[in-house]
Formats: structure tokens, C-alpha cells, sequence
């Protein structure tokens, strides 16, 4: 993939044999936000692949929902016995790196990060960095204003869909019971949707079975019948092998990169399969903490409008979509390609 990013800056943590990558994709709408992944990877190159395309998702996640940001994203590819103890020394060495920077690149979290790593990190790279502990002064965690922008985007998915957004009866099928995955399926179970779910963390299922949401086995996923089916666990998930598989009306979800590559849009349109562009379903959490610390909003407030902002944004989507016989990701990036050009 050939990345038309500004910055792309590494570093080797000799004393954990970690690496850090911070891209920053786009700062034409403003500074670069976007989360820092924190996992093992099989090889540096594939590190360094993720920030490359999870920065450039945060331009576009920020241009189609009209934010005054611009995108990026930070890996850390930690070794895979990296020992607890080890966690927050390579975190406020990360956060020295974040700050040389000079608030170009704007941290939150995101998988395999947390707002008390955030209160880590900004013991070196404050004021640069979104989603601290609300004891610190943060907006906490990200995950639950993700889940209702999920779930505004599942609304409105349906109502495109089905001609309804109501989600009572609806069959929704979510993979990924985390940190937003969980949030969402309690919303979803509150609406009277019939929730099933996938998890590959036998702990984070078990609690749900135990509340009587059905269990879906994870290979048994792409397949199971369902009216929307919502990822919510990591990227990659639409491929051009799953796409004939699937069997669902609607694509909703948090994870981020779904799309193995833009054609697989296509071939879901060809299906009847209605696909919610990922980077406007998940903008929630970003845009959360954007607008609790930067802009001084309150917490309901920000919430409101993240479900307001989804529900906006979506529409204008489906509606280029239909005028110009486009994919919904096809108009979503034509609205974010836009707002770019005319910053
Ligand atoms: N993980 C978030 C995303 O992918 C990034 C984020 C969260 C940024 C919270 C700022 C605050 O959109």
C-alpha cells in the first residue's frame, strides 16, 4: 500500500525491545489525533503497516465528521513476554517521543491501551494527550462513546436498510464483546434487539452467556444468519473470501479497518449487503474526548453529540450514495475527500 502521509517517525526501545511508530497521516484540518495500539506483532514491517493505514483512517474519520482534526495513530509493538513491571517505564518513554513531536500528533487510546496508560503517558507528553482518568482530569474511557456511535450508525443502517431504525426484533450479531462490543450489547439488549455475540476471550464470554446472550463461536462468525452484524474486535474482517459468505442485510461496527481493501466495498454492494463505513460508525470515541478536553464540553453533551454526529454524517453518506450510484465507503471518502480539498 502506498501511504500519502506527513510524518513517520520510529524508535527502538532497547531496554524492552519494544518499537515505537508514530504516523501522522494528515494535519490539514488540525493537529493529527488518533489512538496508540499497544500488542505484539509477528514482524516490524507489520507494525509499522498498521499505523501507516490506522493513521489514515483517523483523516478520514475526522474529515467525513466534519472535525477540525487532522489524522494519525501510534503503534507499540511491545515483545510478547513483556514483563508488568516493564509497562510504565516504556509508556512515559513512548510519551518523550510523543511530546518531541510538538502536539502534531494528539494521543488517545485504543486497543491494548487504557486511560489509566494515558495517565502514564502524560507524565511526559501532557497536554498532548486525550483520554486520561477522569480522576486525572481526563474523559476517561473511550469505549462507551464508541458504543453509542455504533449504535446510532446501526439505527440508521437499519432505517436505510429496512425502512425502521427501531431495533426491537432486529437480529444483531456482534463480534467482539471489549470495551465497546460489551457497551454496544447492552444498548442493543435495552432496544429489545436480538443479540448474539463473538468473543476469542473465554472470560469476556462466559459473563455474557451467563446473562443468557447466545454465544457464536469465532470461526463460526462470518456465516451465522443475522440482520446486522457488527465487528467490533480488531480490522481485516471483510476480506474478499468472507464477503460472499456473509449472511446479513447490514454492516455496522467498531473495529476500525474492516475493509481488507476498498473493492471488498463493492463487492458487499453487489451482495445487497448495506455497509456502514467503518471510520464514521466507530468516530465516537475520538471525537468524545476531542470535545470533553479540547473544547471544555460536558460528558453529556459530548455524548449527545456523538450520537447526533454519527446519525448526521451517516445519512449524508447514504444519500451521496444513492444520487451518485456510489458504495456508502465511496461517498463517505468523497464527503471526507472534500473537506480536505477545501480546508
Ligand atoms: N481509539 C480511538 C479511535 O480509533 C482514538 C481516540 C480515542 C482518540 C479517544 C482520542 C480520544 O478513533
Amino acid at each position: 500500500m502506498t501511504w500519502d502521509g506527513e510524518e513517520f517517525v520510529r524508535e527502538h526501545d532497547a531496554e524492552t525491545g519494544a518499537s515505537f511508530t508514530i504516523a501522522i497521516h494528515s494535519t490539514r484540518l488540525g493537529p493529527a489525533v488518533g489512538g496508540t495500539r499497544m500488542k505484539p506483532y509477528p514482524s516490524p514491517a507489520e507494525a509499522e503497516a498498521d499505523a501507516r493505514r490506522l493513521s489514515a483512517a483517523m483523516t478520514l474519520k475526522m474529515a467525513a465528521s466534519g472535525m477540525p482534526w487532522g489524522g494519525g495513530k501510534g503503534v507499540i509493538a511491545v515483545p510478547s513476554g513483556l514483563a508488568a513491571e516493564a509497562r510504565d517505564g516504556l509508556l512515559r518513554r513512548y510519551g518523550r517521543l510523543v511530546a518531541s513531536l510538538g502536539g502534531r500528533y494528539r494521543i488517545g487510546p485504543d486497543v491494548g491501551t487504557s486511560s489509566e496508560d494515558m495517565d502514564i503517558v502524560a507524565e511526559t507528553a501532557s497536554p498532548y494527550v486525550f483520554g486520561c482518568t477522569e480522576a486525572r482530569g481526563g474523559s476517561g474511557p473511550s469505549g462507551p462513546a464508541t458504543a453509542r456511535g455504533v449504535h446510532a450508525a446501526i439505527r440508521i443502517a437499519c432505517e436505510e436498510a429496512f425502512g425502521s431504525a427501531a431495533l426491537a426484533g432486529r437480529q444483531v450479531l456482534v463480534q467482539g464483546a471489549g470495551s465497546v462490543g460489551g457497551a454496544l450489547i447492552e444498548r442493543l439488549l435495552r432496544d429489545g434487539a436480538r443479540v448474539s455475540f463473538s468473543d476469542v476471550d473465554a472470560g469476556a464470554a462466559r459473563r455474557l452467556r451467563e446473562r443468557d446472550v447466545p454465544f457464536v463461536a469465532p470461526e463460526d462468525v462470518i456465516g451465522a444468519p443475522c440482520d446486522v452484524f457488527s465487528p467490533c474486535a480488531l480490522g481485516g474482517v471483510l476480506t474478499a473470501e468472507s464477503a460472499p459468505r456473509l449472511r446479513c442485510r447490514v454492516i455496522a461496527g467498531g473495529a476500525n479497518n474492516q475493509l481488507a481493501d476498498e473493492s471488498v466495498a463493492e463487492a458487499l454492494a453487489a451482495r445487497d449487503i448495506l455497509y456502514a463505513p467503518d471510520f464514521i460508525a466507530n468516530s465516537g470515541g475520538a471525537c468524545f474526548g476531542i470535545h470533553m478536553e479540547a473544547d471544555g464540553w460536558s460528558r453529556d453533551r459530548a455524548l449527545q453529540d456523538v450520537e447526533d454526529r454519527v446519525t448526521a454524517s451517516l445519512r449524508a453518506v447514504f444519500s451521496l450514495a444513492r444520487e451518485r450510484g456510489l458504495t456508502a465507503d465511496a461517498a463517505a471518502r468523497e464527503i471526507a475527500r472534500r473537506r480536505l480539498e477545501h480546508a
